[in-house]
């Protein structure tokens, strides 16, 4: 009889909750006991230097304390410095683990700004991540935080279950258990839909079905419906976007553009996969960041954005480009074998996101010349990464 009590005050106060909005939401959760993936504490390692790095494009962000998981990644580094340039008022909390491919060098010039602050953590981590939250009163997370190499997929899969599914679904029971959050954003990708056909017309959207066909994808598009499952039972106020493939500065020399310019650079052969022809959407970091940024502001709770251009190019185009603007010669290309589960095709339908005010900004002629030009003057950067990148052993 006090069981049955207890469970309907529980649930009227629930109903209830999820009436007024945020307030109290979780009042009736019992907190489980998660386990421990990895005992990291929090470390605040950076603090405190004058921003120089002002744009004079500056607004007041909606959100006052935001968390940025996986930002000494390469997009997450790029969002944090497009935050910490953009608005003036936001605190920005950094919570990235520094697996092989975190590099603190992606936020150095950020790294001592007084609105930034930076802790090695584990997403996995319950506790690190529900005190993160408390600590830093945190409104809005943006979930960029995940293992997301396609072919180190295929040699350590449980690698990526364990953070994109696993510990997407510890900070988003983190962030239920919160009583500040007002938007949780996940990252997610366009590879959860699966393949297109080489010819066709097709185009995914929002709604198209989860196909994923590597432990990648897989692992993203479980991460991807446990957050819509936080929004549909719990009402936390999460958004989705699934964005094409990104290409700019600070990317691990383990994809594709980073590794071509660096062999090319050191007069290596370009590792071209035998389905040459088979294309990819690409986008600049930055159009990527001002999307997110969008949805932010603008994006309905509990819906989905695709963020694409339209831009399609083949492996074979990449390479190209990339020895005609290193003026390298053609002779370096090496067809090698497919990975397995090597996708065809993705190309995202755009027109919610151009419905909501966005549209990319940086053509392919200037991003990518810009881009190979930056690996080609900052080898300081990449020289250290490779005895750490798979695709250089
Ligand atoms: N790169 C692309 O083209 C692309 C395209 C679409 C979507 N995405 C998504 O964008 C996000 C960022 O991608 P990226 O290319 O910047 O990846 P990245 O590999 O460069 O960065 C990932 C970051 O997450 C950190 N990280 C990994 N596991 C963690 C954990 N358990 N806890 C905390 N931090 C952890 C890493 O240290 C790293 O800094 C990913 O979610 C990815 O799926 C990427």
């Amino acid at each position: 009889m006090l069981v049955l009590k207890k469970y309907l005050i529980n649930m009227a106060t629930w109903r209830s909750s999820k009436r007024i909005g945020l307030q109290n939401r979780h009042s009736w959760v019992q907190v489980p006991s998660w386990p421990q993936v990895m005992k990291i504490p929090p470390q605040p390692i950076a603090e405190i230097y004058p921003n120089n790095l002002s744009t004079g494009y500056q607004k007041n962000m909606i959100y006052k304390n935001i968390l940025v998981t996986g930002g000494c990644g390469f997009i997450g580094s790029h969002f944090i410095r497009y935050l910490v340039d953009r608005y003036p008022n936001a605190n920005i909390v950094n919570v990235d683990l520094l697996t092989y491919c975190g590099n603190p060098e992606n936020v150095k010039d950020v790294s001592t700004h007084p609105r930034y602050k930076f802790y090695r953590a584990d997403i996995g981590d319950f506790k690190a991540m529900r005190d993160i939250l408390n600590q830093h009163q945190i409104e809005c997370i943006v979930n960029f935080a995940a293992e997301s190499d396609n072919n180190k997929a295929v040699l350590s899969p449980a690698d990526f279950i364990r953070t994109n599914a696993f510990g997407t679904g510890i900070l988003l029971e983190a962030a239920r258990q919160s009583e500040t959050i007002k938007r949780f954003h996940h990252i997610s990708t366009c590879e959860v839909f699966g393949q297109l056909p080489l010819k066709s017309k097709s185009k995914f959207k929002e709604n198209s079905p989860y196909q994923p066909r590597t432990p990648y994808n897989a692992s993203k598009a479980s991460g991807d419906l446990v957050a819509k499952s936080y929004y549909h039972t719990f009402g936390l106020p999460v958004t989705i976007s699934y964005c094409a493939n990104n290409y700019g500065s600070h990317q691990f020399p383990e994809k594709v553009i980073p590794v071509f310019a660096i062999r090319a650079l050191k007069n290596e052969p370009l590792p071209v996969f035998k389905s040459s022809g088979n294309k990819r959407e690409w986008i600049h970091v930055s159009d990527h960041c001002r999307a997110i940024d969008l949805i932010l502001e603008k994006g309905k709770v509990g819906e989905a954005y695709n963020i694409g251009t339209g831009l399609e190019k083949t492996v074979t185009n990449i390479a190209d480009d990339i020895l005609k603007i290193l003026k390298k010669p053609q002779t370096l290309k090496r067809v090698v074998p497919d990975r397995p589960g090597h996708d065809s095709r993705y190309l995202l339908d755009s027109s919610k996101m151009k419905k909501l005010g966005w549209k990319p900004k940086v053509s392919w002629k200037d991003g990518f010349a810009e881009t190979v030009n930056w690996y080609k003057d900052n080898s300081s950067w990449w020289e250290p990464l490779l005895a750490k990148s798979h695709s250089w052993k």
